[in-house]
C-alpha cells in the first residue's frame, strides 16, 4: 500500500536546488522548480547517471552523463540516448516537510 514518507524539508531544498534520497528501497531525485516540487526516479534509463546531477531547465532536465532530457511533470523522455522514461512519485508538502508516496 502507498505510504507518505517525509523525505526532506522546503529549507534544505531551496528554488533551484535537486537531490537525490533513498526512500523506501527507491532511488528518488527531487527538484524545487521555483517552489514546485517534483520527484522522480533518480536513475537515467540509458546508462544510470544520477538525474538529481542534471541540468534542469523549466521542467526538463538534463542527464548529465549523455545529456537525455526528461519531463519533470510525468517522467518522459524527451531526447535520446533514453527511450524509456522514469517513474514520478507523488509530492505532499506539509509545513515545512516535503513528503513523497511511495
Ligand atoms: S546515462 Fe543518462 S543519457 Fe546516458
Amino acid at each position: 500500500m502507498a505510504k507518505l514518507v517525509k523525505v526532506t524539508d522546503t529549507q534544505s531544498l531551496p528554488p533551484g536546488s535537486a537531490a537525490a534520497f533513498d526512500v523506501e528501497g527507491n532511488r528518488i531525485a527531487l527538484f524545487n522548480v521555483g517552489g514546485t516540487i517534483y520527484a522522480i526516479e533518480d536513475t537515467c534509463t540509458h546508462a544510470g547517471a544520477s538525474l538529481a546531477e542534471g541540468t534542469v531547465e523549466g521542467t526538463k532536465v538534463t542527464c548529465p552523463w549523455h545529456g537525455a532530457e526528461f519531463d519533470l511533470t510525468n517522467g518522459s523522455a524527451l531526447t535520446p540516448p533514453a527511450f524509456e522514461g522514469v517513474k514520478t512519485f507523488k509530492v505532499v508538502v506539509e509545513g515545512r516537510d516535503i513528503k513523497v508516496e511511495v
